[in-house]
């Protein structure tokens, strides 16, 4: 009889993880640099995400391991494992949401702009790949710099004939993350309550925290503002400075770009009240790409919110003024890599 209930109840047990292990939703989401710094924390959170059915873990060495790892973890995604040039096309069959974080991280002392020479390549050939073969998914671009990869990979589609700007997007939700956090760190705020947007691009003085339309409404003096607004530009560097040279932010973009992941697959199962910032293309101002708050739906960008560039404060529309010729140039250096490889 002991021997009877134990049979039942491991047949029990095992109906229940078998049934654990269904998957609720049929999104597919491959990561591009799955092994890296940022690739194996930011895979692991989204393995936690109901909405996956299958993911995709790419990356030019070391992948199958993690992909190994992460499988035994019994939430719904299957993993795969791809590796090198030769798997990518089979990597992104089918897949819904491609996120790219590959690429190589600052050292102290570089700008994201160093990392252009290495980078922009990388972005070329797998975005590339991704025209070939997904054409219609949602593309997250980590790889700095962001503010010139993005208009790489808008080039590449293009040449492509797929370019489809709603599904093109520069993840910059960490700058929203640290503002969130700095923010209520500094005048002791419910930290799920806060929420700042921040506008312009990913690098330096193009990062823009409205701290002036906070919300919950909040009063800083002139001094919080310019503390607050170079601490939220440079918090990048902190972590590069503070990792002494093994690299720049992994695990707060791994929380910062699952968020991200989270809320596009929400959008495409069909939840009409999805809002996150990113670097996509604009006519928020006269520069073609711009980063803003923006609505999201099953096919993409469905507007972008032009309220948070009204009514700026003469310190946000100073320094909107000061970050275009920057964000500009950075702009035009990645368009016209793409334009001389095409
Ligand atoms: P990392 O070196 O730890 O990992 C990068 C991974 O990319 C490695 O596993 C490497 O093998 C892989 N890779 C290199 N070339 C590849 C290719 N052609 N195809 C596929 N994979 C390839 O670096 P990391 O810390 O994970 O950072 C990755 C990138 O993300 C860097 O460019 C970094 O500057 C950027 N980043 C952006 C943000 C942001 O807010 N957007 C934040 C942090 C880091
Ligand atoms: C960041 O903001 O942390 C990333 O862009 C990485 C970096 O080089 O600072």
């Amino acid at each position: 009889a002991l021997r009877a209930s134990f049979a039942s109840k491991a047949q029990k047990e095992n109906r229940n993880i078998q049934y654990s292990l269904q998957p609720q939703a049929t999104f597919k989401v491959a990561v591009l640099g799955a092994a890296g710094g940022i690739g194996q924390p930011l895979s692991l959170l989204i393995k936690m995400s109901p909405l996956i059915s299958d993911l995709h873990l790419y990356d030019i060495a070391n992948v199958k391991g993690v992909a190994a790892d992460l499988s035994h973890c019994n939430t719904p995604s299957r993993v795969k494992d791809f590796t090198g040039a030769s798997e990518l096309a089979s990597c992104l069959k089918g897949v819904d949401v491609v996120v790219i974080p590959a690429g190589v991280p600052r050292k102290p002392g570089m700008t994201r702009d160093d990392l252009f020479n290495i980078n922009a390549s990388i972005v070329r050939d797998l975005v590339t790949a991704v025209a070939d073969n997904c054409p219609g998914a949602f593309i997250h671009i980590i790889s700095n710099p962001v503010n010139s990869t993005v208009p790489i990979a808008a080039e590449v589609l293009k040449q492509k004939g797929v370019y489809d700007p709603s599904k093109l997007f520069g993840v910059t939700t960490l700058d929203v993350v640290r503002a969130n956090t700095f923010v209520a760190q500094k005048k002791n705020l419910k930290l799920i309550d806060v929420d700042v947007p921040v506008i312009g691009g990913h690098a330096g003085i193009t990062i823009l925290p409205l701290l002036s339309k906070t919300r919950p409404s909040v009063n800083f003096s002139d001094e919080e503002i310019e503390q607050l607004t170079v601490r939220i530009q440079n918090a990048g560097t902190e972590v590069v400075e503070a990792k002494a040279g093994a690299g720049s932010a992994t695990l707060s973009m791994a929380y910062a770009a699952a968020r991200f992941v989270e809320s596009s697959l929400r959008a495409l199962d069909g939840d009409a009240d999805v809002y996150e910032s990113a670097f996509v293309q604009s006519n928020l101002t006269d520069l073609p790409f711009f980063a803003s708050r923006v609505k999201l739906g099953r096919n993409g960008v469905e507007t972008l919110i032009p309220s948070d560039l009204q009514g700026l404060t003469e310190y946000e529309q100073k320094a909107l003024e000061a970050l275009k010729p920057e964000l500009n140039a950075s702009i035009e250096k990645g368009i016209a890599f793409a334009q001389k490889q095409a």
